[in-house]
């Protein structure tokens, strides 16, 4: 491992976790269904497989970083229907607004991506963390990811923990009663069961913590 590619998150690094988050998401799409039936209309694994294969088609050649997590964005908003897709939509391009022209990431620039994201899906779903949704994965991975940083941790470190924070958080939606999406119209018959948003959001981090520590071996 050099210091170099362990210090920065480079653009064939982001393209292999678009197409690894693809690849895993395909993978779970029957366990995302599943995890949508009881609390939701089933179509959570498809939305998600549909939408990063119409991302696959759609991803731009070249080293452009936020073209790339635009072009992302473009196509979740395009080819996903219901809640998931414009939400997903919304994380990559308000993540990606300040990437443009980006070949290479710091870490402080990745903590930036992450809390955009997270700050755009709050305000599209109108929605903070405790509600049972992808957020409860997304903003303790955030979190977690700048304190790395923060205290000089490399990037798959960083990127490892913050993966570890999306999976604490998803299983911490089994409890919760849904405030927010189909789920809610639920109620209190919401609870026990493992929001598949969250879910999506820990595999498309785990998948990024994988294709970096992968990249940098
Ligand atoms: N307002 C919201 N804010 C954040 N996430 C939400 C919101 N509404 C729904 N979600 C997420 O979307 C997921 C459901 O996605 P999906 O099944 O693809 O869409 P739909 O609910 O329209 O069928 C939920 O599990 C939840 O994580
Ligand atoms: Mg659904």
């Amino acid at each position: 491992m050099t210091d170099t590619l362990a210090g920065a998150v480079t653009a064939p690094m982001v393209r292999a976790w678009i197409e690894k988050s693809a690849k895993v998401l395909a993978d779970n799409r029957a366990h995302l269904t599943e995890l949508d039936s009881p609390i939701g209309d089933s179509d959570h694994g498809n939305n998600m497989d549909r939408g990063f294969k119409a991302v696959l088609e759609k991803l731009p050649q070249g080293d452009d970083i936020g073209a790339m997590l635009k072009s992302v964005a473009m196509s979740l908003i395009s080819k996903v229907g219901g809640a998931a897709g414009p939400l997903y939509g919304t994380m990559f391009l308000d993540g990606a607004k300040p990437l443009a022209g980006k070949t290479s990431l710091t870490g402080e620039e990745l903590a930036r991506f992450f809390d955009d994201a997270v700050a755009g899906v709050m305000k599209r779903g109108r929605s903070d963390v405790g509600m049972k949704t992808m957020l409860d994965a997304l903003a303790p991975a955030a979190k977690a990811f700048r304190e790395e940083i923060a205290n000089g941790s490399d990037m798959p470190a960083a990127l490892k923990a913050a993966a570890k924070a999306a999976e604490q958080g998803m299983e911490a939606t089994i409890p919760m009663q849904a405030q927010r999406g189909r789920a809610s119209y639920l109620g209190e018959r919401s609870i026990g069961h493992q929001d598949p948003g969250a879910t999506s959001s820990y595999l498309i981090l785990q998948a990024f913590s994988d294709a970096v520590e992968e990249a940098v071996q």
